[in-house]
């Protein structure tokens, strides 16, 4: 496959595909989320998208807690902006335009959702060595990605960037047609270990 076609950044014409009705029975966002996100937390939707998980993210964290979702179309940020205020928590959201090179965020996270969006990128070492550098101390990502894009072989080459950016790769959740791993900063120490 040429690169370029492989590492297809989704449109944001097809933005309606990832809010489809049957998905918040297929991906249901507050039991994939719940585990992970806290009141008052500190969190991050990598690749929000038109949304679709942001907005359990900014019901869990709370008032107190802080939300940011990010992407790298402006077209997608502002859906997903919309999406929030209809449901009344835009402002609860700071809503972030990532670069192709860089994620560009300055402050660190106590959970990252990187759902359905590596595969579209492509240099994966410094993506994954960015988000590495995004985590508090104790955070963690859960990273899924599409079951009908990652093949398996493809998924454990991701895998292996991911040990090799110094993060800890534990077993995801099960989620329908996805593969996924929890991640971790395996701290300097533990490197070249895992
Ligand atoms: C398939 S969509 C998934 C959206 C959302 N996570 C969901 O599951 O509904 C992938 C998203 O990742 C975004 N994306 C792709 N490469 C990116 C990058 N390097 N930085 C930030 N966002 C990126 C795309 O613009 C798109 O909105």
């Amino acid at each position: 496959m040429e690169p370029d076609k492989k590492h297809r950044v989704c449109p944001v014409e097809h933005a309606g595909v990832l809010s489809f009705a049957l998905r918040k029975w297929l991906h249901n966002p507050k039991r994939i989320l719940r585990p992970h996100v806290k009141a008052g937390m500190a969190v991050l939707d990598l690749g929000c998208g038109p949304g679709f998980f942001t907005l359990e993210m900014a019901r869990l964290a709370g008032k107190t807690g802080k939300v940011v979702a990010a992407d790298l179309q402006a077209g997608m940020l502002e859906k997903a902006r919309k999406k929030l205020a209809d449901a009344g928590l835009a402002a609860a959201v700071t809503f972030h335009l990532c670069r192709a090179a860089a994620i560009g965020l300055a402050e660190m996270f106590d959970f990252i959702l990187v759902f359905y969006i590596l595969h579209e990128v492509p240099d994966q070492a410094i993506f994954l060595g960015e988000i590495r550098s995004l985590l508090k101390p104790g955070g963690r990502a859960l990273l899924a990605e599409p079951t009908f894009h990652v093949g398996r072989d493809d998924f454990q080459k991701s895998i292996a960037i991911m040990k090799q950016v110094g993060l800890k790769v534990e077993t995801g959740p099960s989620i329908r047609f996805s593969r996924t791993v929890i991640l971790r900063d395996a701290g300097i120490l533990d490197q070249g270990k895992k």
